[in-house]
């Protein structure tokens, strides 16, 4: 079945939003010396645009979750498979994430670093499936809502694929999973 891709958030709307995050984000962190801690992989495009939109620099970590394996489906069991290495206690911490679609990953890892006794714990996601979701998570900051269907690029992947296109576009996979 040939893989079909639509093109959902180009460069320059994904340049602005991440812009408008930066300057919000500047302005509620500034002085708190904040950490921001990038969900591995998805996030690393996301988060090295949003760093650099900043008035001032930040600390950077980053944890690693999976869930998915190769399928589109959360399975809803999720594993850490790398953890924070700064001390984060008392530390105003930033979680950045690609994609929420059910809630379970972020659900996971609020409650993972929750438990390091953070001075502060937020949320910021490029893109929330809002429609998806099965568990509440609080999301303080949101570049995009959109109702559904499997996203590719600007970090998100697909069975590892297309991870690195510079736009966001859904794709059509014919019922197929993402297997590389
Ligand atoms: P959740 O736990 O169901 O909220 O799934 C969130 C995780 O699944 C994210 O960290 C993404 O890595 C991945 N994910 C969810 N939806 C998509 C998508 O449309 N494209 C690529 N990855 C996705
Ligand atoms: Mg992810």
């Amino acid at each position: 079945m040939e893989t079909a891709i639509r093109l959902i958030l180009d460069r320059e709307a994904l340049a602005r939003r991440v812009a408008e995050l930066g300057a919000q984000l500047s302005r509620d962190y500034r002085g708190l010396e904040p950490v921001f801690v990038g969900i591995l992989k998805g996030a690393f495009i996301f988060l090295a645009d949003l760093v650099r939109a900043l008035e001032f620099p930040v600390e950077v970590d980053f944890v690693r979750a999976a869930s998915y394996g190769a399928g589109t489906e959360s399975a809803g069991v999720i594993r850490l498979t790398k953890d924070v290495e700064l001390p984060l206690a008392g530390r105003h911490l930033l979680l950045v994430e690609d994609i929420v679609d059910a809630g379970y990953t972020l659900d996971f890892l609020r409650r993972h670093l929750n438990a390091l006794g953070p001075a502060s714990l937020k949320i910021c996601c490029l893109i929330d499936k809002r429609e998806r979701r099965r568990v509440e998570v609080p999301l303080d900051y949101v570049g995009f809502v959109v109702p559904g269907g499997f996203l590719v690029g600007y970090g998100l992947d697909c069975g590892e694929k297309l991870r690195t296109l510079p736009e966001v576009y859904a794709v059509d996979m014919g019922g197929e999973s993402c297997t590389p």
